[in-house]
């Protein structure tokens, strides 16, 4: 579509020694629609011309031509302000969303590229909590994100299946596999035997010997031990399974750790040939006090591995697999230093620069309950599968009250119920904190993800009502230019660009605030103007509009994961 950010660059090129590309990154987008569509602050060039901002303004707006794209240029104090042709801008817009429908705002821009995103990778035979859940849902609205704009994606769900804890949970499985129901309630049981081996591992330093000997076994292939592994790890994945199901999230690759069981010796071999290798007490470790990162644990002393050899053995095969220019890590905050080290070592594993410079840790703040942290110790652990079916519970429990007749209740409920969850996941800055209340989550008219669907119901009823949809060609965008439908209209126009920040910043909270604004935008629009009018022309130009807006917001909503309902 057209870039009035680059034509107006392009413009001001031609009159200052600045290249286009650094122009463009000092365009800014004034405070107030008032003063303009875009504002350069020629402060920029204050140095090199000599002369103070507004008098450089002063000069350039003399020298900068308008066009049939650009109406008109104004000088505020040191700034230049464009103003954009209004009439071409709703011409651009709604033509190309006519072009490319549900597909609008996507480009190429990443082709070629390869991306890897490293997100959910809970920890088999334990509980999925809404830590994780935060974690799959950012990382998959990502994952979707850098698809759209043409990346070549990976997502990897790198599972925690190896290590101590399954030597424990195989020694409590053969004392007393027969009083647990696995099959009915496998997480739950998992979780109690786990308590009970972890208790008796601590009276008795014997038990714990025996642990770790089966941990061993498992390394060494002992078919009695691998099969009771693998028994956990189809139970835990099944479970996991109907969250993702739920959420319509997806991986490419279910490599967790234990895939690395084979590839460790190598990264031992690489460090140890670069002399980047330490002994302390008995165990390997990388020293990376001089970069105040402590030190990196890569063989224990009893010569078990350790979860950072692991992640450095996947960076390697991540590297050689997949030939990423990003590997993203979608994981908490609380990993910060593990992350460090990792990048840092991963500088002695000879691969290339291109890779090096790829490795991003994406991290995200914690989910806290209205009541405080979670624990499971305390039982305040809640557990994802059951938020999410009491979402779509409350759902239908306010269908049910306000409109019974509903066609489709569950499947509504349902889309509404785990839009709701998704939303309020994605909907602020994510290395913030989060504190979870279902009572903003499923307010249907705060900022929230029940508040886009009505948005988005109420286009589609406005179609139904008006009975006739226009053609492009029968819309006249001159009756377009009110306050109100201009608003819409540029809110339609920057959906690309946002979609673009939101991979340069690996932050899908822009997405989700610019739904919000778009639903509000466009709800301002609703209540300023009558749709439905004698005047057919009127009514076209704005049933036009709003079928636009019904487009953006489900493309837009599809990408963080949402899907729409029919009616609400
Ligand atoms: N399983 C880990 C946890 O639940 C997260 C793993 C993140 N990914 C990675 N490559 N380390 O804390």
């Amino acid at each position: 579509m057209v870039n009035f950010k680059k034509i107006i660059a392009e413009k001001i090129a031609k009159v200052v020694e600045l290249n286009i590309e650094e122009i463009e990154s000092y365009i800014e987008i004034p405070p107030n629609q008032e003063m303009g569509d875009y504002a350069f602050p020629c402060f920029k060039l204050a140095k090199t011309l000599r002369k103070a901002p507004p008098i450089i303004a002063t000069e350039l707006k003399e020298k900068i031509e308008t066009d049939s794209n650009i109406e008109k240029i104004d000088i505020a104090g040191g700034y230049l302000n464009f103003y954009i042709n209004k009439l071409e801008l709703a011409k651009y817009v709604l033509e190309e969303i006519d072009l490319k429908q549900e597909k609008y705002g996507s480009n190429e821009s990443g082709n070629g590229k390869n991306i890897v995103i490293d997100y959910s990778s809970p920890n088999i035979a334990k509980p999925f909590h809404i830590g994780h859940l935060r974690n799959t849902v950012i990382g998959s609205a990502l994952y979707k994100i850098y698809k759209y704009l043409g990346y070549n994606t990976t997502s990897v769900n790198h599972l925690g299946d190896y290590g101590t804890q399954f030597g424990k949970m195989i020694e409590g499985y053969k004392r007393w596999g027969e009083e647990y129901d696995l099959e009915s309630n496998p997480i739950d049981e998992c979780m109690n035997i786990y308590v009970r081996i972890n208790n008796l591992c601590k009276e008795d330093e014997s038990v714990l010997e025996q642990c770790r000997e089966n941990f061993k076994k498992i390394e060494e292939g002992d078919p009695y031990c691998v099969e009771i592994w693998n028994k956990f790890k189809s139970l835990s994945l099944k479970e996991f399974q109907k969250i993702y199901d739920l959420l319509g999230v997806t991986f490419d690759s279910f490599n967790g750790e234990a895939f690395y069981s084979d590839k460790m010796d190598e990264i031992v071999e690489i460090l140890e040939k670069n002399n980047s290798l330490n002994e302390s007490e008995g165990a390997k470790i990388v020293n990376l006090e001089d970069k105040g990162l402590g030190v990196c644990m890569i063989k224990k002393s009893n010569g078990s591995t350790s979860y950072a050899t692991r992640d450095l053995a996947a960076v390697l095969y991540r590297t050689r697999t997949y030939d990423f220019d990003k590997c993203l890590y979608v994981v908490a905050y609380e990993q910060n230093l593990h992350f460090k080290q990792i990048f840092e070592v991963a500088k002695c594993l000879e691969i290339p620069e291109k890779c090096l410079n790829g490795l991003e840790h994406v991290a995200y703040g914690m989910v806290r309950l209205t009541t405080g942290k979670m624990s499971t110790r305390e039982g305040t652990v809640i557990k994802v599968d059951e938020l999410l079916q009491e979402a779509i519970d409350r759902v239908q429990k306010i269908i049910d009250e306000k409109n019974p007749n509903m066609e489709n209740r569950e499947e509504e409920a349902k889309k509404i119920g785990i839009g709701a969850v998704i939303f309020n996941n994605v909907c602020s800055t994510i290395i913030k904190d989060q504190v979870f209340d279902w009572n903003t989550v499923l307010n249907f008219n705060g900022e929230t993800g029940p508040y886009i669907q009505y948005v988005y119901v109420r286009t589609k009823s406005v179609l139904e009502k008006a009975g006739y949809i226009p053609n492009i060609n029968e819309v006249k965008f001159e009756l377009l230019q009110d306050k109100e439908s201009l608003k819409v209209i540029s809110t339609l126009y920057n959906f690309e660009n946002i979609l673009m920040s939101v991979v340069e910043k690996n932050e899908p909270s822009l997405l989700a605030r610019y739904l919000i604004e778009l639903s509000q935008n466009y709800s301002n629009f609703y209540n300023e103007n009558k749709i439905i009018d004698d005047n057919k022309e009127i009514q076209n130009a704005r049933v036009y509009l709003s079928k636009a807006v019904g487009t953006v917001l489900k493309t837009g909503a599809s990408l963080l994961g949402i899907q729409m309902p029919d009616k609400m």
